[in-house]
């Protein structure tokens, strides 16, 4: 299959690529599109057949459930059931936007693949002008992960997407680089206390501030109640081993001359306070204390080392305030519990 990449910017070929699109969507296709966090790899989410094409095309274990994208709140009511109050105030407040809501799921509405068979359903409003466009015209609700092929750091660029899944998909709308760079934030209306499955975007903090308590799921916790199937599959991983390590440019660059003693070649990962440090490769995560910036350079760095002949990454912990939350939540997947020390 020829994969077509097409820019959504340029205002003459706009309504051709929304046509486009729209009509291999209803055709039962795949397409990948930006939203304001990653680009998606979306289907109809009616359709059991055009599902099965995502989970071909990225590889993705079978059981691991995908978020619905809707265009507006009123098409919510077609497939799900009992939305409890505090669910609906987090919609007045965060959509559209990075915030996708697991509901319960009202029954023989979605392709049972969308909800790897559970009785929920994670929903959001995306707050991309490209993402909502698509929706509006196509009027149907869009099943759609990450357009990364499975384990690999969700794509911020289409050229990131056609690096994954080249000769697999269609067609990729290229609306530039995506806004926040990480994947929104998944919280469960399903369970009794409001919990938080992904940390994202919109911060504990945020969700607190408009209906209350609100837990944290912990990583373990899908061994009790699958809850987050994804949570227990390795991801945002490069090729090469990410190692976390101490905040620390000292103890950054003791590590770099250990592994240089040991005749290996490595990556830092960091804000610019430490591109004096002696590696091989330095990809910056912007301005120190900057935790947007961070966000939004993190998976093209992880991506960038992929490009290099490096054995180990290094990547200094973040502080894991407001969305630092998310940042460290990311990279400790990508890191499999590896730690540096000297
Ligand atoms: O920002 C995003 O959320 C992006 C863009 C494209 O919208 N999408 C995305 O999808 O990150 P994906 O499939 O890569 O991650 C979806 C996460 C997974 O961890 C999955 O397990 C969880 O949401 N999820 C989806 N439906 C669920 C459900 N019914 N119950 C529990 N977890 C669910
Ligand atoms: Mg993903």
């Amino acid at each position: 299959m020829k994969t077509t990449i097409t820019i959504v910017d340029n205002l003459s070929t706009k309504q051709s690529s929304y046509t486009q699109a729209v009509d291999l969507l209803t055709k039962g296709e795949v397409v990948a599109f930006p939203t304001e966090t990653v680009y998606g790899l979306g289907a109809i989410a009616t359709s059991e057949e055009a599902v099965a094409k995502i989970f071909k095309a990225k590889g993705r274990p079978q059981d691991n459930p995908l978020i619905v994208h809707i265009g507006s709140k009123e098409e919510i009511k077609a497939f799900t059931r009992d939305i409890p109050k505090l669910a609906e105030v987090c919609m007045d407040t965060f959509w559209p936007g990075p915030l996708t809501l697991i509901l319960p799921l009202k029954a023989d509405t979605l392709a049972k693949n969308v909800t790897a068979g559970h009785q929920t359903v994670g929903v959001r409003i995306p707050e991309h002008t490209i993402a909502l466009e698509l929706l509006k015209q196509l009027k149907q609700p869009v099943a759609a992960p990450s357009a990364n092929k499975s384990g690999k750091p969700s794509p911020t660029k289409a050229a990131h997407v056609y690096r994954d899944l080249e000769g697999k998909i269609p067609l990729i709308l290229d609306g530039g680089t995506t806004g926040i760079g990480l994947e929104s934030t998944v919280i469960d209306f399903v369970s009794e206390i409001p919990t938080i499955l992904r940390p994202g975007g919109v911060t504990k903090e945020m969700l607190e501030k408009v209906i209350g308590q609100v837990r944290e799921a912990k990583p373990t916790d899908h061994e009790e109640a699958p809850r987050a199937p994804g949570m227990k599959y390795a991801h945002y991983a490069p090729n090469s081993p990410v190692y976390l390590i101490e905040d620390s440019i000292a103890k950054v660059q003791e590590a770099v001359e250990k592994i240089h003693n040991e005749q290996k070649k490595v990556a830092v990962i960091a804000n610019e306070s430490f591109n004096q440090v002696k590696a091989e490769y330095f990809f910056s995560l912007g301005k120190k204390d900057q935790l947007n910036d961070a966000a939004h350079l993190l998976y093209q760095a992880l991506r960038d080392c992929d490009e290099t002949d490096v054995d180990m990454i290094l990547v200094p912990v973040l502080s894991k305030k407001g969305v630092g939350t998310a940042i460290m939540n990311r990279l400790e997947k990508a890191a499999n519990g590896r730690w540096f020390n000297n």
